[in-house]
């Protein structure tokens, strides 16, 4: 699958955001070596510690269905209606990246299925604890 594909899939990840205290919806789609697709979106929860970005959830799902070979993750975010072209990965899901991916695996940062721009794991987290 190509970059502007896996977009699209994190473009529909996100209209399951569950998103009702940040109103700031974000989608990922997970692209497993075996050419597998995993979808996650954001969930939010009152208890604001137990919200779960949309990465985890798509590696949660992933590893939890017994796949842990990844190649690369594309991420959409913004308020309803829009997305930014900055919704970087946070700190935590960048660890739950480096649990499972090398310092190769691909993250696509997309404002749409065209326009993107592409950093790998060891751009986003240098000098990794591992
Ligand atoms: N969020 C994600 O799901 N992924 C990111 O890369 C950045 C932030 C979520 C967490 C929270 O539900 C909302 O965006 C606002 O921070």
């Amino acid at each position: 699958m190509n970059y502007n594909d896996l977009v699209k899939k994190a473009i529909e990840a996100r209209d399951f955001s569950h998103s009702p205290y940040s109103g700031f919806r974000v989608g990922a789609a997970l692209l497993a070596a075996n050419g597998d697709v995993f979808m996650g979106c954001n969930i939010e929860v009152a208890g604001h510690s137990a919200t779960c970005c949309a990465e985890r959830t798509a590696f949660f799902k992933a590893v939890s269905s017994g796949v842990s070979d990844f190649t690369a993750i594309a991420i959409v975010g913004g308020p309803d209606g829009g997305l930014v072209d900055d919704c970087f990965p946070c700190g935590v899901c960048r660890q739950v990246m480096s649990e499972f991916c090398g310092d190769e695996f691909v993250i696509i940062v997309a404002e749409s299925d065209s326009e993107w721009q592409k950093f790998t794991l060891c751009d986003m987290l240098p000098h990794r604890f591992k």
